[in-house]
């Protein structure tokens, strides 16, 4: 804004009337172009770019030099060295020769089934409309071409391991033409998770040693991954991490931020969470991610991200995993229905192995969702919240809207199909419809009003009863969560929502 006012003097003292015109007309707020100071205050005012608040959808990927051992958890390092965890040593010396350095997995990290166009197909047929992925985890080593930063020296996936640019590979099968949601017909963005801290780095070691009044770290690591992450792919999401115990001043996060919103070339379109320092986490960035697993029981009105994980105990592949681990699409359907109906996207996690293959278990969870989804999609993608209703001890009804019509996700499938829903006042115009339900004349979906007509004692409280058709189970338009679409809903606008502005 600063900048804006600037060059309209400028032009002012310079020139006559017709420079002013013309500064009015390029500086107008249809063509500004802001320029944020590196504070929290100056960045929180840029808006979201509504990509994000549409997506809802995304794809975490955690591979890297921890997809070697692939025992336990991506931590595998640290609970061996770091917190010297007796079950990791015990892992190594059964496994390993003496003397072994986790260094040496790295030339087994060889990624020789790394086939970043079926990686791509699958994450769009899964609904996702966006993708991140581990540019650097927190063993520091990069998985992208940062061979031109000193710092990064035999420890990136061009110098030791794959011999390739992962990241560059993926961003450029994202974006591919080809690559498309299925559902939302839109092309699917590309965007780096990146760790500040890097547990056993010694130049880190060495700013502790001074109360983190030094920046070497900083200054010679990971600042310069990060401008060369987005100069070189043009990531849309920056996925940072690894910020913790640390404010952001250290980092010297913010003047990062104001470059990435201010001169960077994805400056309008890109996105990035809170993970900047304890002074960030849950109160600044683009979206907030709090915590892992973040889902809180209520409708957060600044946009939000539920960062999860497919196999429940581990973000990295984990050879320990038994089947009870990972999540059932069913799951993972009522986690996605339960992030979006209170104002969160979600973003969901594989861990693929060393050699690039990503196990069936995970696309099927995924290919799962793309199914759930292209019957539901409508209520999903572009949806907006509408308010976080409690059921009684009946089934666990969320909801979301768009500008017309009410959607109720049923995460059950009611006994003698009838249900009765707390929150939406219905009028006489009030139709339903069961999304993706064929012949819907036949089938369609029975709006029960409780002021025309006397409801079991029990459903009083009620607003409305809906009776779901009879359906066979080839008729049912899909499996997990059925969504029934309510037009002419009374309060669809009510004070509850209209005060709340979706950020
Ligand atoms: C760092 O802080 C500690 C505790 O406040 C203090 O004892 C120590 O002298 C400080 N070290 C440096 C290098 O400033
Ligand atoms: C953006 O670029 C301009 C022109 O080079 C420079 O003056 C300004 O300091 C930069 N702003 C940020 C936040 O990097």
């Amino acid at each position: 804004m600063n900048g804006s006012i600037l060059a309209v003097s400028r032009r002012l003292l310079a020139g006559g009337l017709s420079q002013l015109l013309l500064s009015i007309l390029l500086f107008s707020p249809f063509t500004a172009t802001n320029a944020y100071e590196p504070t929290w205050e100056s960045l929180d005012q840029r808006p979201l770019p509504q990509w994000y608040a549409d997506a809802k959808i995304g794809i975490f990927i955690h591979w890297g030099v921890f997809s070697v051992p692939s025992y336990g958890t991506e931590w595998f390092w640290y609970n061996w060295q770091g917190t010297k965890k007796q079950e990791f040593i015990d892992f190594i010396s059964k496994t390993e020769k003496p003397n072994f350095a986790y260094a040496d997995f790295a030339h087994r990290f060889d990624a020789t089934l790394y086939d970043p166009k079926y990686w791509a197909e699958i994450f769009a047929q899964s609904g996702a409309q966006y993708v991140v992925l581990t540019s650097k985890h927190h063993e520091g080593f990069c998985n992208w071409d940062s061979r031109d930063i000193g710092t990064t020296w035999n420890w990136n996936s061009m110098d030791v391991g794959p011999r390739r640019d992962l990241v560059g590979e993926l961003a450029n099968a994202i974006r591919d033409p080809s690559v498309v949601s299925p559902k939302t017909n839109r092309p699917v963005k590309f965007g780096v998770y990146h760790s500040l801290y890097e547990w056993f780095n010694p130049m880190m070691a060495y700013d502790k040693s001074t109360n983190l009044t030094s920046h070497t770290f900083v200054d010679s690591k990971t600042m310069p991954e990060l401008y060369q992450l987005v100069e070189k792919y043009q990531p849309e999401i920056i996925w940072s991490d690894g910020d913790w115990g640390v404010n952001s001043n250290y980092w010297r996060a913010k003047e990062f931020l104001a470059w990435l919103a201010t001169n960077s070339s994805v400056k309008d379109t890109v996105v990035w969470n809170d993970r900047w320092g304890d002074d960030a986490k849950c109160k600044y960035g683009s979206y907030w991610t709090c915590h892992d697993n973040y889902q809180p029981d209520h409708t957060v009105e600044h946009k939000w991200e539920n960062c999860m994980t497919l196999d429940k105990t581990s973000w990295g592949w984990n050879r320990k995993a038994k089947y009870a681990n990972y999540m059932t699409t069913k799951e993972l359907v009522d986690e996605v229905v339960a992030t979006v109906a209170r104002n969160g996207n979600i973003l969901i996690n594989v861990g693929p192995a060393a050699d690039g293959t990503i196990s069936p278990i995970f696309v099927d969870r995924l290919l799962g969702l793309g199914q759930w989804l292209q019957v539901n999609g409508q209520a999903v993608y572009g949806s907006q919240p509408w308010k976080v209703c409690d059921q009684d001890e009946y089934i666990d009804v969320y909801y979301t809207r768009d500008n017309e019509l009410l959607y109720a996700f049923l995460t059950k499938w009611p006994t003698d199909n009838e249900v009765p829903l707390m929150c939406p006042v219905v009028s006489e115009n009030t139709r339903a419809f069961l999304l993706g339900v064929k012949n819907a004349d036949k089938h369609s979906v029975e709006v029960v009003s409780s002021t025309s007509v006397g409801l079991r004692s029990s459903v009083e409280q009620a607003a409305v009863t809906i009776k779901l058709p009879n359906l066979n189970p080839d008729e049912v338009p899909c499996d997990h969560v059925w969504v029934i679409a309510m037009t002419a809903i009374r309060n669809l606008d009510d004070d509850a929502i209209s005060d709340m502005k979706i950020s």
